[in-house]
């Protein structure tokens, strides 16, 4: 299997994580928010602005499944929903090795606090409905996040650290 998906909430780090573990195992990083904006050529918040989150998600789809076929020697970041939809996760978990890194709540919101901004879902939240979105949001998500192959406990951890870690799980 020679393509690593990294899955979890929005703010768990994702994208930070896949460039050094893929620095670490030669293999390429995707990000794959970043992919679907250059193929669109459209930020994620334009894309959510002017054509919605269900064209978002079907395009999200569709660029997932291109590069899962096509890829090899790849460490993909997933967006935050990509395991959440459709018949994703099973896509994710057929064509790679997928590992979820798990944050508490106060971590995450604390990092989103700094760049809500760039994400539509929550850009317009103020410090409690921040709180409270992310808790029932991933509520509703962990039950897909949990399917992954490996787990890794992020909190408190540096980059380096939790790259360690996948690297020595998979
Ligand atoms: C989303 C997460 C974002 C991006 C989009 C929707 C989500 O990616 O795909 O804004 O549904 O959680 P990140 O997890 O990289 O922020």
């Amino acid at each position: 299997m020679s393509i690593i998906t990294l899955i979890g909430y929005m703010g768990s780090g994702k994208s930070t994580v896949s460039k050094k573990v893929a620095k670490r195992l030669n293999f390429e990083a995707l990000d794959l928010d970043e992919y679907i904006e250059s193929q669109e050529n459209k930020s994620i918040n334009d894309i959510f602005k002017e054509k919605g989150e269900i064209y978002f998600r079907k395009q999200e789809r569709f660029y997932l499944d291109q590069i899962l076929r096509e890829k090899k020697n790849l460490v993909l970041a997933l967006g935050g929903g990509t395991p959440c939809y459709g018949d994703n996760m099973s896509l994710i978990l057929k064509y790679s090795k997928s590992v979820y890194l798990r944050a508490h709540i106060p971590t995450l919101v604390s990092r989103l606090s700094k760049e809500q901004d760039l994400r539509p879902l929550i850009a317009s939240l103020d410090k409690d409905q921040l709180s409270e979105f992310v808790a029932k949001h991933l509520f509703e998500r962990r039950s897909f996040y949990e399917q992954s192959h490996f787990t890794v406990v992020i909190d408190q951890k540096t980059v380096e650290e939790i790259t360690e870690e996948i690297c020595l799980l998979i």
